[in-house]
């Protein structure tokens, strides 16, 4: 089938190259002409495990192609995705500027029938704004194209984008066009082929899907540092109280680690973005403001850990950092725990010696260059002239260190496990200070 996609983040990427590699011809647009250069010349712009060989293959067979052109776009696809950032405003809701132009640019220039599709994870209710934009350029025009507009949200996980996308627990469609849902199901029917994965509905229930799974998994990981938090101060260990909770199939174990807090460009975002759909609608959503409140207070309790360790003498003090991404397996930086433990230790005069196997250029270009920032290339690199290590992001690569070699490099042997990875008795066997999340002897 023939697709377009407005917009080449993440999300619109990893689509495009998974319709292209099931044999569709698609045609990502974007505003951005460097990006679309770099695209057409095979550089990928993000960090995303096996992203960049399905982009390079598919596009010089011609399956999939780039441009800055919206006009050939739209007359080329028949299913058109709008896959554009939707950032949040001052007040915390979705920005939906960059969605609606899209709908405009559509609305100007469409021909004949297509489905529009919203991937973007936009508030209840935009779908019927994209409708009323697309119509309106098309009433200005004097002409009457039919279309419809589906919701059909991504569950993608950075890290695992392309793997979630290939292989989808869920295909989520909302729609209320039966013309749209044959074209859709189309269109992912080798995403189905051992069963369906179909999830069909209206467009508002489709939309607010999405928001309640991310707001859902923020929840578990809320839930868990609270719980941890309370295991710190009576004396219990949460990793153990994890696995007491994970056996019950009702809970199960995934996403239920406690840690520094959660961050990307979703979690956060979504669900302040979600309470504030709630109250434009007269309804307080308590319960995700709490979600929301813990995590920007466990944010901060890598510091508080080490503030309190040092007797609050963190002046001149070296911290070595391991993990800057907000995840293992991406670049990404955005709402990273890292960042806020960096700043506070900044703010009270420490250094930070970092070091990320894929963050280390974001971080540059977020920090730019320095005096109390070093970025390392080596783990162990980063222990040189240390007084304390600190593991923010669970990369594989930390996680079972060489505790002698981490001993003799730092100053004061103490390490700040923000992702829990090491058994407390193991550290201390090896003479070295330990601080888990939640874990009772932390205190
Ligand atoms: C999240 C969702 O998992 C995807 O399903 C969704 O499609 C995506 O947002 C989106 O809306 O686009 P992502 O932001 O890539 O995906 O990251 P996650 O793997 O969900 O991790 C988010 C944060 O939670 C990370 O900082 C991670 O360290 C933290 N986390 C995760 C925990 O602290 N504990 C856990 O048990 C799990």
């Amino acid at each position: 089938m023939k697709v377009t996609i407005f917009g080449t983040g993440y999300v619109g990427l990893v689509t495009g190259a998974c319709l292209a590699e099931m044999g569709n011809h698609v045609l990502c647009v974007d505003v951005d002409e460097a990006k679309v250069a770099r695209l057409k010349n095979g550089e990928i712009p993000i960090f995303e495990p096996g992203l960049e060989p399905m982009v390079l293959r598919n596009h010089e067979e011609g399956q999939l192609d780039f441009t800055t052109d919206p006009a050939p776009a739209i007359r080329h696809g028949e299913v058109i995705f709008i896959a554009v950032g939707t950032p949040p405003d001052e007040d915390g809701s979705a920005d939906l500027q960059y969605v609606l132009a899209v709908a405009r640019t559509i609305g100007r220039q469409l021909e004949r029938y297509a489905v529009i599709v919203n991937k973007s994870t936009v508030p209840v209710g935009t779908a019927d704004r994209v409708r009323a934009a697309v119509a309106e350029e098309l009433a200005m025009r004097g002409v009457q194209v039919p279309f419809d507009v589906v919701s059909n949200p991504e569950f993608l996980k950075e890290g695992d984008a392309v793997e979630d996308c290939l292989r989808p627990d869920r295909i989520v469609l909302g729609s209320d066009s039966e013309k749209a849902v044959a074209v859709m199901r189309k269109l992912y029917a080798p995403f189905n082929r051992n069963h369906d994965r179909t999830v069909l509905m209206d467009v508002r229930s489709a939309e607010l899907t999405k928001y309640a799974a991310n707001a859902m998994l923020a929840t578990k990981i809320s839930f868990m540092n609270e719980i941890a938090n309370i295991a710190e101060r009576v004396g219990a260990d949460v990793e153990l109280v994890r696995q007491g909770i994970g056996s019950d199939p009702r809970i199960g174990y995934h996403f239920i680690y406690p840690g520094a807090g959660y961050g990307g460009s979703c979690f956060p975002k979504d669900v302040q973005a979600l309470e504030r759909t709630a109250r434009a609608h007269g309804y307080e959503a308590r319960l995700l403001g709490a979600v929301e409140q813990v995590n920007r207070t466990q944010k901060g309790k890598l510091f508080e850990l080490i503030h309190r360790h040092f007797d609050g003498q963190l002046a001149g003090k070296t911290v070595a950092l391991w993990g800057l991404a907000f995840k293992p397996n991406t670049d990404d930086m955005r709402e990273a725990s890292s960042r806020r433990l960096m700043e506070m230790l900044w703010d009270a005069g420490a250094r930070v010696r970092a070091f990320d196997p894929e963050a280390a250029d974001e971080t540059r270009r977020i920090y730019g260059d320095r005096d109390d920032l070093v970025l390392c290339e080596h783990p162990y690199e980063a222990l040189e002239g240390a007084d304390a290590l600190a593991i923010v992001t669970e990369w594989k690569a930390f996680r079972s260190p060489d505790f002698e070699r981490i001993k003799a490099a730092l100053g004061t042997p103490v390490i700040f496990d923000g992702r829990n990875l090491y058994t407390p008795a193991a550290v201390e066997e090896a003479g070295l200070a330990y601080y888990g999340i939640g874990r009772g002897r932390s205190l």
